[in-house]
């Protein structure tokens, strides 16, 4: 049977760490819309100039950016097996755009894992976290043996901090989350499709955690 989840939650929860998991766990692809929009500003084009502003600032890209991306992505036949679309819908308008997406795809049944972290262990992840420029891998450096700017343990490419996790950009994108993401998972509850992880345990025991509530 296809698995279909949409991870949501607060910056930093662990929402791209799970989704790398969770890909591997079922063999389907990992849709990150922040990765996409970062890829973007690597390769310097249009859309990847305008979001690197925004996302400098902590704010939301434009909705109908965000949909017409998420609709070109999800009618890709690599995401008929399933798929794990991470850091979309982040508005409502986004999440009723999905549900007509969905609807066009005939796309019934999907989850939403709702992560929850309270906010002081969210900067604190996000002052530690490291990726690779690369590959995207994710690293913190409270528990893995990486340094900034030392080599990606996987790849060997120099490992960066976020431009996006400075602590005046991630006390806005947390700002932005309660006030216009966080309400969002009202649509899907009424929805009855909501799972509520607690992200607060190590990497591997929510991994678990999700695996047994699917
Ligand atoms: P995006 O890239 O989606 O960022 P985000 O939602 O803010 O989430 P993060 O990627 O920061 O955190 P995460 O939950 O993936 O945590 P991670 O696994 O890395 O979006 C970036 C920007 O793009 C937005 O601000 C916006 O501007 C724009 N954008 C994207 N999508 C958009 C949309 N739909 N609409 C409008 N704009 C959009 O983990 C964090 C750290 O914690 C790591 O160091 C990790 O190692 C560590 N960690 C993970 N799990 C655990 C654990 N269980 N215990 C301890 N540490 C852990
Ligand atoms: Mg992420």
């Amino acid at each position: 049977m296809e698995t279909r989840l949409i991870l949501f939650g607060p910056p930093g929860v662990g929402k791209g760490t799970q989704a790398k998991l969770l890909a591997e766990n079922f063999g389907i692809p990992h849709i990150s819309t922040g990765d996409i929009l970062r890829a973007a500003v690597t390769a310097g084009t249009v859309l990847g100039m305008k979001a690197k502003v925004i996302m400098d600032a902590g704010k939301l890209v434009p909705d109908d950016i965000m949909i017409n991306l998420v609709r070109e992505t999800l009618a890709s036949p690599r995401t008929t097996k399933g798929f794990i679309l991470d850091g979309f819908p982040r508005t409502l308008e986004q999440a009723k755009a999905l549900s007509a997406i969905f609807k066009e795809l005939k796309i019934v049944r999907f989850h939403v894992v709702n992560f929850e972290v309270d906010d002081e262990e969210i900067i604190r992840r996000l002052d530690n976290r490291l990726i690779c420029p690369k590959e995207g891998k994710i690293y913190n450096l409270e528990f893995d043996a990486v340094n900034k700017g030392g080599p990606c343990p996987s790849c060997g490419a120099a490992l960066i901090q976020r431009d996006d996790d400075r602590p005046a950009t991630v006390r806005e994108r947390l700002r932005v989350y309660h006030a216009t993401t966080k309400p969002v998972v009202e649509f899907y509850r009424q929805q009855g499709v909501v799972m509520t992880i607690d992200g607060t345990g190590t990497v591997d025991v929510v991994n678990r955690e999700i695996r047994m509530m699917l």
